[in-house]
């Protein structure tokens, strides 16, 4: 079975190419910042957020070798004030996994009113042509309210951006979604 996860990237994967700069706004166990970092190559940048130490020392030690690779231990409702100034409207593409790390505290989860703010400023970012991805898990407890929060950010976006949702629509419990999200002008 193809996972949203997995969606994400083969959408991502025709977009992207040596030099983007691009940034994974949840690096957990560092899946996607490696995928990307390879795609971008050593002449790309991955710049990449986490507010959990384990989290990003796991991905820290994945990507010694990929020094296009930086990694920002801030959430990613900080994103502005950490990315270079020159990063504006040049981002290619934005990654978001929500919900939390599996086989760790889930407590330590994405949270509606940061994932906003994060998305707002995301947006901002993106290169016309640019796309952000956001996995999100509405089966789970408080992941169906973040779910809710971000279809609604998203069906209020101006016509700047177009919006895609795909989800397993034949899952006995709410099956995880993917949202893309492409600047379109
Ligand atoms: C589902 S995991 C990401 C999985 C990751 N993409 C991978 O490939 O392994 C969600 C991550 O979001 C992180 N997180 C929670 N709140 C955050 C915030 N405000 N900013 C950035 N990351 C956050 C968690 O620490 C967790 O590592």
């Amino acid at each position: 079975m193809l996972r949203a996860t997995e969606l994400a990237q083969r959408i991502l994967q025709p977009q992207l190419a040596p030099g983007d700069w691009v940034i994974d706004a949840t690096v957990g166990n560092g899946h996607d910042t490696v995928w990307l970092a390879q795609r971008v190559g050593a002449t790309g940048r991955v710049f990449g957020f986490d507010v959990q130490d384990a989290a990003l020392e796991a991905t820290a030690a994945l990507t010694l070798e990929l020094p296009q690779v930086t990694l920002i231990r801030r959430g990613h409702e900080q994103l502005a004030e950490y990315l270079p100034a020159d990063a504006k409207h040049k981002i290619t593409a934005v990654m978001f996994n929500l919900g939390y790390l599996p086989g760790t505290n889930k407590h330590l989860t994405t949270q509606p009113t940061t994932t906003l703010l994060a998305l707002t400023q995301a947006l901002e970012y993106l290169c016309v042509g640019g796309l952000t991805t956001v996995v999100t898990y509405p089966g789970h407890a408080g992941g169906k309210d973040e779910a809710t929060a971000v279809q609604s950010y998203v069906n209020g976006l101006t016509s700047a951006y177009t919006v895609t949702c795909c989800a397993r629509t034949n899952a006995a419990t709410p099956a995880p979604e993917l949202i893309v999200i492409e600047r379109v002008r």
